[in-house]
């Protein structure tokens, strides 16, 4: 994601979440040297502007020491149930692995199934419960992690 992206990823974090991220927020973590924000684009065709694409989905990462934490993730909604959320998840994977990082982990809300199975196809494990994690509904995260092998 680079800072002119940032239009395009608040209307996907918009139509995603029912309480988004803030603008500021993102623009904090593209100033984090240990965070990285990945768009998926698709090509515009001639009548949409030949040339340029558009940002359809969005993944935040963190690297800190051996460990990625996946903080979001979210696809805008028309373009959904095409494989692009795998698609990112597949590439924070092959990221881990090149920054030998031993431990890929996350938290997701109990609710959120198409989440959690998007998650559980890679093959991430529930490993805990933090109770009322998301202070706005009081709905507990799940905290799942997958181990990488080096
Ligand atoms: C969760 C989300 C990111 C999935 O994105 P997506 O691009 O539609 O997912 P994909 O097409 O790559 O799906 C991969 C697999 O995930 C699972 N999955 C995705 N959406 C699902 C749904 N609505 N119901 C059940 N399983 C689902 C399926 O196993 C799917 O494989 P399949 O289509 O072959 O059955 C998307 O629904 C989204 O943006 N939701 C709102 C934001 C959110 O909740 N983000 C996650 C928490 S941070």
């Amino acid at each position: 994601m680079l800072a002119d992206d940032l239009d395009a990823v608040m209307a996907i974090e918009r139509a995603a979440f029912r309480h988004p991220w803030s603008p500021e927020l993102f623009r904090r973590e593209l100033e984090h040297d240990w965070s990285t924000i990945l768009v998926a684009v698709e090509p515009l065709t001639s009548a949409q502007g030949k040339g340029s694409e558009r940002v359809v989905a969005f993944l935040i990462y963190w690297l800190v020491h051996d460990e990625v934490h996946v903080l979001n993730v979210a696809v805008s909604p028309e373009h959904r149930r095409k494989g692009i959320a795998r698609m990112l998840m597949a590439e924070v994977e092959k990221r881990a692995h090149a920054a030998s990082a031993a431990l890929l982990t996350l938290e997701v809300r109990r609710s959120n199934h198409a989440a959690l199975d998007l998650y559980r196809e890679f093959d991430y494990r529930a490993v805990g419960v933090r109770p009322k994690y998301y202070a706005d509904e009081g709905e507990d995260a799940i905290v799942m992690v997958k181990e990488l092998k080096s």
